[in-house]
């Protein structure tokens, strides 16, 4: 089965996991995509959705589900997103697509957290990946310099502006032993929005799609 149909199947089985007729969180990235044309064809009525990115929002207008902003909301019952890597703790990294932070927001007030991803994503300990950083423009070179001292790689995403306005450092060569306490780390530095990683809030559910099914964890 190749990359696109795992990323269907698991699509297709996170809709389980939607309760008609509320407002469900949605996050961002191709998995996610798969997964709002899932919700279109399967027709579940939603009161909305609180998106994790303007990308997202796009699509679930184009389904016709209704945004709403997350001011407007207390708690969301179910979260769905995908991640870039996910370790056996059901600890991830997140962001590739750079939407972390609104990522990380969505999922704290969200109840259940169900993460899809393809077998590819499952990894021993997180790292492989490079650790997205978002950062206020002008905290960039001292936020560089600081994830260097703690033995990352860091390289600025090109080009590429977050829907915050922001930009993104990509931290390779982490070695991350702990990831709560490396997230708590670079998550109080000053001019950090948030880093990729999700290990205080973690997923409640994985789902993974392999070529032999879907495995839940
Ligand atoms: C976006 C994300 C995505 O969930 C992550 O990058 C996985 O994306 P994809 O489903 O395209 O592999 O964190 O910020």
């Amino acid at each position: 089965m190749d990359a696109l149909a795992l990323k269907k199947l698991v699509a297709q089985a996170a809709l389980q996991y939607v309760q008609p007729n509320t407002i469900l969180g949605v996050g961002t990235g191709s998995t996610v995509d798969c997964f709002i044309d899932a919700l279109g064809q399967a027709g579940i009525p939603l009161k909305g959705a609180v998106s994790s990115s303007v990308r997202s929002e796009k699509k679930l207008r184009d389904i016709g589900v209704p945004i709403v902003d997350m001011n407007d909301v207390d708690r969301l019952s179910v979260y769905v997103d995908g991640a870039d890597e996910i370790d056996p703790a059901n600890c991830l990294t997140k962001g590739g697509g750079g939407a972390l932070t609104r990522e990380k927001i969505v999922a704290d007030i969200s109840d259940k957290f169900v993460c899809i991803a393809d077998e590819s994503k499952l990894v021993p300990h997180l790292g492989k990946f490079p650790l997205p950083v978002e950062v206020l423009p002008m905290a960039r070179n001292e936020i560089a310099r600081k994830l260097t001292a703690l033995g990352g790689s860091v390289k600025l995403r090109e080009g590429f502006v977050t829907d915050n306005g922001n930009q993104i450092l990509d931290v390779s060569g982490l070695v991350i032993t702990d990831p709560v306490a490396l997230e708590q780390t670079i998550n109080q530095w000053p001019g950090v929005l948030t880093n990729g990683l999700f290990a205080l809030r973690r997923a409640d559910v994985v789902l993974v799609a392999t070529a032999d099914g879907i495995k839940t964890r």
